[in-house]
């Protein structure tokens, strides 16, 4: 694109959602009169056609996303749609009119840039909002089972959480391996992981659930601990010493703590840390090599079609404050142009 022609774009105004506190998404305003973002070198302009709706969104209206960004700030990073423009510095672009899906900067918006490495060309005959999930929910599933949970078939896998967006994600892929699939999730959401295929739901409050998760199992291989506080001491208790892993990811009810006298005297698991941008950053080839086993799921049929809720922009902060209190099932997302 023209150097004056992109100037020309950065002059119109876009709706967007700006946060404008670290009080939390109370605090996410609609706004028409941002300008629109230019993209930057390595990056591409995007129409957002749908914007994913994370639980990382929460965390960054508090500021307690490490690296988020500090208010005000248009929210948002995970979003499909159309590339409209184009940075310099970009090896093998992809033509302009392609639609993608992948993380960035002010998704919760008309357009936003995201960085050209890290995209995925939207499956052939899908929407922009069945690919959302694609690059974030399911990457990061896969990295936590494959890559560093060492899934093996036959294997028992817990999955907390398991009704949400990263959570259904993991059951599909667990079960997908070969493994048994133990999952937690509120009640009402319980009939969900039961139809991905888990072989048991349990509350995540019930008092004996170290006791009923080990009575199920014997043990279990890997867990997958993405709420934190309300699980973590379950999950160290109920893997398996020495041979098990609980790969960690999040901590949705609070950070846990765990100390070197735990590691030595009590808790003889495998721990291993995961967050997804970073595991871009620091094993790219790791990386690329999880989003060409997604397109390869997406070809065999594991990975269908996402079937996000998808709402207008004027709604996001009461969905985020939805997702916050735990009260949403799978995936959301937001369309700019309602
Ligand atoms: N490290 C990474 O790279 C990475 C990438 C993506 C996501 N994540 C993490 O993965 C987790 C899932 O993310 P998501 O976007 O897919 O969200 P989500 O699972 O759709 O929503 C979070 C779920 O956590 C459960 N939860 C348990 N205790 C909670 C509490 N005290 N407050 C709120 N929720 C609670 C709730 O499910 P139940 O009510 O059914 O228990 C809630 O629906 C989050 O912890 C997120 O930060 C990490």
């Amino acid at each position: 694109m023209e150097i004056d022609q992109q100037q020309q774009m950065t002059k119109q105004t876009v709706r967007a959602l700006v946060q404008r506190s670290h009080r939390g998404p109370k605090d996410l305003t609609l706004t028409t009169d941002r300008r629109r973002p230019a993209p930057g070198a390595g990056e591409y302009l995007i129409r957002v056609g749908a914007a994913g709706i994370n639980f990382a969104d929460v965390m960054q209206t508090y500021g307690t996303y490490a690296g988020g960004p500090q208010a005000p700030y248009v929210a948002g990073f995970e979003a499909a749609g159309e590339i409209v423009g184009a940075g310099p510095d970009i090896e093998t672009p992809l033509r302009l009119g392609t639609h993608v899906v992948g993380v960035g900067s002010g998704a919760f918006a008309q357009y936003m840039t995201m960085p050209a490495a890290g995209v995925l060309p939207v499956p052939a005959g899908w929407s922009d909002a069945q690919a959302l999930g694609l690059v974030l929910n399911w990457a990061t599933a896969l990295a936590a089972l494959k890559p560093l949970g060492e899934i093996k078939t036959g294997e028992v896998v817990l999955v907390h959480a398991a009704a949400g967006g990263v959570g259904q994600a993991a059951v599909r892929l667990a079960r997908h391996y070969g493994a048994r699939v133990i999952a937690t999730a509120s009640p009402a959401k319980h009939s969900t992981v039961k139809a991905l295929g888990a072989e048991e739901v349990l509350d995540r409050t019930r008092p004996d659930l170290a006791t009923e998760i080990t009575r199920l199992t014997g043990g279990v291989d890997l867990t997958l601990e993405s709420v934190g506080q309300a699980t973590f001491k379950t999950s160290l208790s109920v893997t398996k010493p020495f041979a098990g892993r609980v790969v960690v990811f999040g901590a949705a009810s609070g950070d846990a703590v765990l100390t070197t006298h735990d590691l030595v005297f009590t808790h003889h698991v495998q721990i291993k840390g995961l967050h997804i941008g970073a595991l871009a950053l620091h094993q790219p080839s790791l990386y690329q090599s999880l989003l060409i086993e997604i397109e390869a799921l997406i070809a065999q049929g594991v990975y269908p079609p996402g079937t996000p809720q998808l709402h207008p922009l004027a709604d996001g902060p009461a969905v985020l404050q939805q997702l916050e209190a735990g009260q949403t099932h799978g995936k959301h997302a937001l369309d700019p142009w309602r």
